[in-house]
């Protein structure tokens, strides 16, 4: 089967194909099939986000869709910066302007806990959908380390493993992340929806 990754996200595009080769479904990118969907997020929720994005690749390409939508929440600022996450502190701000900015804002704060939050969306032509969310607990780091991932990946501490995610290899990453528990879901789910859909 094919499905359409609809993201833009070079880094999340690997991740996310890493997973999905193992199960079985081929996927090609937007620019594969001639498409170029722009969707504005305007979700409250990362499993609203995920849908708008799938929903209208889905639409526009007239093949099954699978999008994610992810994000960082931290207690102590009341789960910002959530579906944010990829606009935190506005458009003048790179991957590492946002995660110095996170620091700034959890400035003499003790509670450092967050989580990072995977929602995703396969939409089919016919109107189905396939859904999964996965979480990763941890904290916010003090300074930054590592130089692997991308996003606030050298901020997001993981107490298990004394290391932030970008001192992970890919691999790690993947076995404990967030999108990583949410794929693995995924594949559950649409397992389970092709017993009972028979296709
Ligand atoms: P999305 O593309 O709208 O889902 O935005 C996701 C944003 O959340 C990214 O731009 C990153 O800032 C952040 N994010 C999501 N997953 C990760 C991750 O695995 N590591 C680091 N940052 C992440």
């Amino acid at each position: 089967m094919k499905l359409v990754l609809a993201s833009k996200n070079a880094h999340k595009l690997v991740e996310l194909r890493d997973i999905l080769s193992q199960l079985g479904v081929e996927v090609v990118l937007e620019s594969d099939v001639g498409v170029d969907v722009e969707v504005e997020e305007t979700g409250a929720t990362f499993e609203e986000n995920a849908y708008l994005k799938a929903h209208a690749v889905c639409e526009a390409a007239g093949l099954p869709a699978i999008a994610d939508d992810s994000g960082l929440c931290v207690d102590a600022l009341n789960g910002a910066p959530g579906v944010y996450s990829a606009r935190y502190g506005g458009p003048g701000l790179d991957d590492e302007g946002r995660y110095r900015l996170l620091l700034e804002n959890l400035r003499g704060q003790l509670d450092r806990r967050g989580k990072f939050v995977s929602a995703i969306c396969c939409c089919f032509p016919n109107g189905d959908k396939v859904e999964a969310r996965g979480e990763c607990p941890g904290t916010i780091a003090y300074a930054p380390r590592g130089e692997g991932g991308f996003g606030y990946d050298p901020v997001f501490f993981v107490p298990e493993l004394k290391k932030t995610f970008a001192q992970l290899t890919a691999e790690e990453k993947n076995a404990i992340s967030h999108r990583g528990k949410a794929l693995n879901k995924f594949k559950t789910e649409l397992e389970k929806y092709f017993n009972g859909t028979d296709q």
